[in-house]
């Protein structure tokens, strides 16, 4: 019988992650499987017995689940304290443990491509993923700028991060655009910014990786795009690793997720 892992979340079939970690289990050799598991917010409960009882080695938590899942968990990283949502679980002795690597894919994408320093950066949301790319930018010394439909939500986030809060309709012109909101996942896709600004804006990465129009307009606009499909390989590269203890075959994986 195959080693078992899946990711869970509620809908959760247009994820790439299945594709991904099968193709990096073929390519070491591994007895493993990996399977998308629809788990509705009530089936939750039931869904970490199993995880319990050994059922899955480890689990990748997506939408709606990421900061839920912490009332089930026995131990919680460091990451997973500070930025208050978790991404991944596995079970060790009996005990389920929660961990946060999307901070580190986002930390990877852009890393990738620029140097952080004395960039100015505008995230836009003020949700878990906002909180985890803020995470992932708290050393990196550039200037970091947050804006948000809910105003006291960003305002708080903010003040959290040590970042400048701007409202949507003022905010300043920047190196980095991220979108971190949820627009664009689902039927509601929508253009957050004004293609005018987009055109004095060096780089824009949506966290959303299902090509969004923010995209497709940043791009008209002479944008350099950093894919979030970047953010998904980095953060499930680092998923791999915990769960099989073995290195990721990266380029493997990004392969199988288009990149
Ligand atoms: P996640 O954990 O994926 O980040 P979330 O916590 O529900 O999801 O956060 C979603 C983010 O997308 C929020 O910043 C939300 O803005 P509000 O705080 O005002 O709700 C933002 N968002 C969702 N739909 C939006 C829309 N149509 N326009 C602008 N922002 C939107």
């Amino acid at each position: 019988m195959p080693k078992k892992c899946c990711v869970i979340g509620h809908p959760v079939e247009h994820s790439l992650s299945p594709a991904m970690h099968n193709a990096a289990y073929r390519e070491l050799g591994l007895d493993f499987k990996y399977d998308a598991v629809d788990v509705a917010p009530a089936g939750l409960a039931d869904f970490m017995r199993l995880l319990r009882a050994g059922e899955y080695l480890g689990v990748s938590v997506t939408v709606p689940h990421k900061q839920s899942v912490l009332d089930f968990a026995n131990v919680v990283s460091p990451h997973v304290k500070a930025i208050g949502a978790a991404n991944t679980l596995f079970c060790d002795d009996g005990k389920i443990v929660a961990e946060n690597t999307d901070w580190f894919g986002v930390h990877c994408a852009l890393d990738e491509v620029m140097d952080l320093k004395e960039k100015r950066i505008l995230v836009y949301g003020a949700g878990g993923a906002a909180r985890a790319c803020l995470y992932a930018l708290r050393n990196a010394k550039a200037e970091l700028f947050i804006t948000n439909r809910t105003i006291s939500k960003g305002m708080a986030l903010a003040n959290e991060f040590g970042a400048q809060f701007c409202e949507v309709s003022e905010i300043p012109q920047v190196d980095v655009l991220v979108n971190a909101t949820s627009v664009g996942i689902g039927g509601d896709d929508r253009l957050l910014v004004c293609p005018d600004w987009l055109k004095c804006t060096e780089y824009v990465f949506d966290m959303v990786y299902t090509g969004t129009v923010l995209e497709q307009v940043a791009k008209d606009n002479g944008c350099k795009i950093i894919s979030g499909k970047k953010m998904l390989l980095y953060q499930g590269a680092k998923q791999f690793e915990l769960f099989t203890h073995q290195r990721a075959p990266l380029e493997v994986m990004a392969q199988s997720v288009g990149l």
